[in-house]
């Protein structure tokens, strides 16, 4: 057991949210995670817990190393750019964050090494040739994501090497029809390699023991039951020249896989972190009996690299392991998916240019439970949430009775407490809303703080101090009834400091008093408060309206990508032409001019445009992958060319009556043709 003689018997908490990837900007569904872990890290502090919270950026991985030569920089210079704009983002929307670190760093370089060789002599690791794409034009073997081709089943095109947006199949990127590399447009072959394994099966009765200790989140544990069954494989750790990231020792030409040292960022980040602190142990927080606590707050999506993957990593190179995965859901903007045509992929900057952070914090904090549950933002509840909550029931009630205490008592509250039993029943919600916070249920916590703010609105409705200062004599009831409500809003910024650390922080500087958890059961009578000052204003809709408006800027001109889409810009495909023909074969397929009647988004499809065909005596409905090059208003009124003859086909969202023609590699670069003025609807193309 830890030392702990020397010090208070606080927990001592260390606490990570999964690391950002360095090749693109923090946007707000990132920020879910990182809000989430924030409140409750600063919930933990406010009660007098011993609490770290530290975080990286992920630096590694061809994605990274593609957008760097892309962008004509060299990764380094990159990611150091990249890690200066995080921060700086997260610093604006409050995350506190008690170290900032990078992967590519000399201390994950030596605490991944570490971990391998101990994994390699503890016979973790074995190796085996594989057979894997290489872009024989880029000379480097090609991850799943960067093998574009046509989709073996649904036979869609522009289909990635792992699976179909179109239809959702999933393969491997052999299976595609005509694959061509995403970074140059070559064909890619098959080549041989070694790569290095680890030995994830040899821990599975660890983890089973883990996921039946009844900690875990049930989805959680559901989920891990499935990979159970399914069987655990051998996890490839290794990755050929050229990559960006730690060679492994003693393999030249060889590299760590981005996802092997990613977790391990969470270690060195807390050892940089321990070397600017003279007075923290990192073997404390890391050594296989320590007695702190470690959570990692996660995204839905990685949970396999956490639960799995991790846990084992740290117990195989004799690490403790982590206390808790905690694992939260996606973030839908009004109601689907975020996008950048919808102008929904919203920057966190983009946001800060226009919203108050504390908002998003509030609004998030009102819906977040410990489930794994995606949350929806949907802008129009957004602004009225935090109209009601934030600025019509909280603050409300310290502007209804601050005047009064400046303007006629000198800013002093009274000796008096008004509804002594109401105060008491306030402080005693405290105990409810921290387990509520301590147990991630902030939607919870937010709901008992608003039952609160209801019932001190309701007192001063009641009282009507403003009528009550018009009376004679009446001065000390004012004095009572606005010393009460100034009480009342104390502690209900007590409980919402871990969500609003901006307000609360200017409600200290009026109330002149620092909180924390435990001064809610004192109260301030006689106290002297400073001037009243507008504390929070109501959301600004018009702002919303210019911040979609933003991001569809935004996003056009930077094209940035979140998703690790490889770009296709450089990718200049001239296919070979096919085989030769008899006219007859041509003959077989009708192709006519049509007009685009109608064009529109299909719910939960990427690439997908739903487009109406006028072909002169019919219409068609045909779902054509433009969405990446299309607006659908551009394209309603225009002529163009189809097949009119092709067999339909079954889709995800309905049947689709043919196919419209179009060239280019995709993405941006999709051209549908447009036949020359004059061509009616209906008529043969031959
Ligand atoms: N670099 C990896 C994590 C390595 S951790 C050792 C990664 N990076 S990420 O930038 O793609 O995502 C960072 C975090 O944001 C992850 O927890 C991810 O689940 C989360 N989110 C990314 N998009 C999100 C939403 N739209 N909604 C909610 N969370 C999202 O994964
Ligand atoms: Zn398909």
């Amino acid at each position: 057991m830890a030392d702990t003689s020397n010090r208070t018997n606080s927990r001592r908490i260390l606490v990570t949210n999964a690391l950002p990837y360095a090749n693109g900007p923090i946007h707000i569904g990132h920020l879910l995670g990182y809000i989430q872990a924030d409140i409750w890290v600063r919930f933990q502090r406010l009660i007098g817990n011993e609490c770290h919270f530290v975080c990286a950026d992920d630096a590694h991985g061809t994605p990274i190393m593609l957008k760097a030569q892309q962008l004509g920089m060299t990764p380094e210079a990159m990611i150091d750019e990249m890690n200066i704009a995080h921060q700086k983002d997260f610093a604006d929307f409050a995350v506190s964050f008690d170290n900032y670190h990078s992967t590519h760093s000399s201390e994950n370089r030596e605490l991944a090494t570490l971990i391998y060789t101990r994994l390699r002599d503890n016979g973790h690791i074995h190796t085996r040739v594989i057979e894997q794409l290489y872009d024989p034009e880029k000379e480097m073997f090609l991850p799943d994501r960067f093998v574009k081709g046509t989709c073996p089943d649904c036979g869609a095109e522009d289909q990635y090497g792992d699976n179909c947006d179109v239809c959702g199949a999933t393969y491997s990127p052999t299976d595609l029809k005509n694959p061509r590399s995403a970074v140059s447009g070559a064909v890619p072959e098959l080549r041989e390699s070694e790569h290095y394994f680890f030995d994830l099966p040899a821990f599975g009765d660890m983890l089973k023991a883990w996921t039946r200790s009844g900690s875990l989140q049930p989805e959680m544990a559901n989920k891990l039951n499935e990979w159970f069954e399914q069987g655990l494989q051998q996890w490839d750790i290794s990755r050929d020249k050229p990559y960006f990231g730690f060679e492994i020792p003693d393999a030249p030409g060889k590299y760590f896989y981005v996802w092997l040292d990613a977790p391990i960022g969470y270690m060195s980040s807390f050892k940089n972190y321990c070397e600017k602190r003279q007075d923290l142990n990192f073997d404390d927080f890391w050594r296989p009996d320590s007695d702190a606590e470690v959570y990692h707050f996660i995204g839905k999506d990685i949970i396999y690299f956490h639960s799995l993957f991790w846990p084992a990593m740290l117990k195989g190179a004799n690490f403790r392991q982590p206390t808790n995965v905690w694992a939260h859901g996606f973030i839908t903007v009004n109601g689907t998916k975020m996008s950048k045509s919808k102008g929904t992929f919203i920057m966190a900057r983009t946001y800060l240019d226009h919203l108050d952070p504390e908002y998003l914090r509030y609004y998030f904090a009102a819906k977040l439970t410990s489930r794994i549950d995606d949350l929806d933002l949907n802008l129009t509840d957004f602004a009225q949430r935090v109209n009601a909550d934030l600025v019509g029931k909280v603050v409300n009630i310290a502007s209804r009775c601050a005047g009064f205490i400046s303007k006629k008592f000198d800013g002093k509250l009274s000796e008096r407490i008004d509804d002594p039993v109401m105060l008491q029943e306030f402080q005693a919600a405290a105990d409810d809303i921290a387990a509520a916070y301590e147990q991630r249920e902030f939607a919870k916590a937010m709901r008992e703080i608003m039952k609160l703010a209801d019932r001190a609105n309701e007192y001063i409705a009641v009282k009507e101090p403003w009528q009550l200062a018009k009376e004679e004599g009446k001065e000390a009831a004012v004095h009572n009834v606005c010393s009460m409500g100034i009480h009342l809003f104390r502690l209900l910024m007590i409980y919402l400091t871990p969500v609003v650390p901006a307000l609360a922080k200017d409600a200290q500087g009026f109330l002149n008093d620092e909180f924390t958890w435990a001064s809610a059961q004192q109260t301030l009578t006689g106290h002297a408060i400073n001037k009243f000052k507008a504390l929070m204003q109501r959301v600004p809709t018009e702002k919303i309206e210019a911040m979609l408006e933003a991001s569809k800027e935004s996003t056009a001109q930077q094209n940035t990508s979140a998703e690790n889409t490889p770009s296709t810009k450089t990718a200049v495909n001239c296919e070979p032409i096919a085989a030769e023909i008899e006219f007859d074969d041509f003959a077989k397929v009708d192709l006519r001019v049509a007009r685009i009647i109608n064009a529109e988004h299909v719910d939960g499809a990427d690439k997908l445009l739903k487009l109406t065909l006028d072909i002169g005596n019919e219409q068609r409905q045909v779902f054509a992958g433009i969405k990446s090059a299309y607006q659908p208003e551009q394209l309603i009124g225009q002529l163009t060319v189809m097949v009119a003859n092709l067999k339909p086909r079954k889709m995800r969202f309905g049947m689709s009556e043919g196919m419209v023609l179009a060239a280019g590699p995709g993405g941006k670069e999709i051209y549908i043709l447009n036949p020359h003025d004059g061509a009616q609807p209906g008529q043969r193309v031959m």
